[in-house]
């Protein structure tokens, strides 16, 4: 709910799509993101908005902002602590934390039948995202000084780019955290057999449907 002229940071904004819709209504918007490739797109495509390279545990500005914004980002990174701390510091008091992540349970077919593949090769493979439960996050939060607002896990299956290819190139695109215990070489070898693995559950008329889990948040900063 963007207003005119509210300063807003876009956290993790990837190559600024959605920084893009936000200026659209008149807010003063920044795109944050770790990526110097995505910031340089983002640059290039948005030239008119800001865009920093920053990392979202420890990015700060010297005003404040009245809200943070963030989506499909914060899964990526383990130490949700840092971020928060990042995002308190951000926000002036009754600012606004409006983010969607992947929840508990996300894309948890996928990662399952990689761990099965993987352990049949003597390999352990570990989630290397962080899908909170609503509980979890709403005790960071809070932590943090965030009053929660709303806050909803809803399965979200989601169509993947690239008809029969689409598990196997999410999986290299994704994948290198999760394959991180899997030498390179029989990374292929992996990824074909857990597409055969998993082509009866997910494979529906020529298109890959991955079992997304999204965790949607709105919180205010209220510290005490
Ligand atoms: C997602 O839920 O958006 C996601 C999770 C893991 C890898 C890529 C995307």
């Amino acid at each position: 709910d963007p207003q005119p002229d509210e300063r807003i940071v876009d956290l993790g904004c990837g190559t600024g799509h959605l920084t893009n819709r936000i200026a659209s209504t008149g807010a003063d918007v920044v795109g944050v993101d770790a990526s110097a490739s995505m910031i340089e797109t983002a640059r290039e495509t948005y030239p008119e908005i800001e865009f920093v390279r920053a990392d979202a545990r420890e990015f700060s500005f010297g005003d404040p902002f009245d809200a943070v914004f963030s989506n499909a980002a914060l899964h990526w990174i383990t130490e949700q602590d840092a971020v928060l701390d990042s995002v308190a510091a951000t926000l002036c008091p009754g600012g606004r934390f409006v983010a969607e992540l992947g929840g508990t349970g996300n894309v948890d077919t996928i990662i399952d039948a990689v761990q099965a593949v993987a352990a049949d090769r003597g390999y352990t493979v570990a989630n290397p995202w962080y899908f909170p439960t609503i509980g979890t996050y709403a005790r960071a939060l809070e932590g943090h000084g965030f009053e929660v607002r709303d806050m909803s896990l809803f399965g979200r299956p989601t169509e993947l780019d690239g008809g029969a290819e689409g598990l196997a190139s999410w999986l290299e695109m994704f994948g290198d955290r999760l394959f991180s215990p899997i030498p390179d070489d029989e990374r292929e070898a992996v990824i074909a057999e857990v597409t055969d693995r998993l082509r009866e559950e997910l494979f529906v008329d020529g298109v890959w449907i991955a079992d997304y889990r999204r965790l949607r948040v709105v919180a205010v900063y209220a510290p005490k």
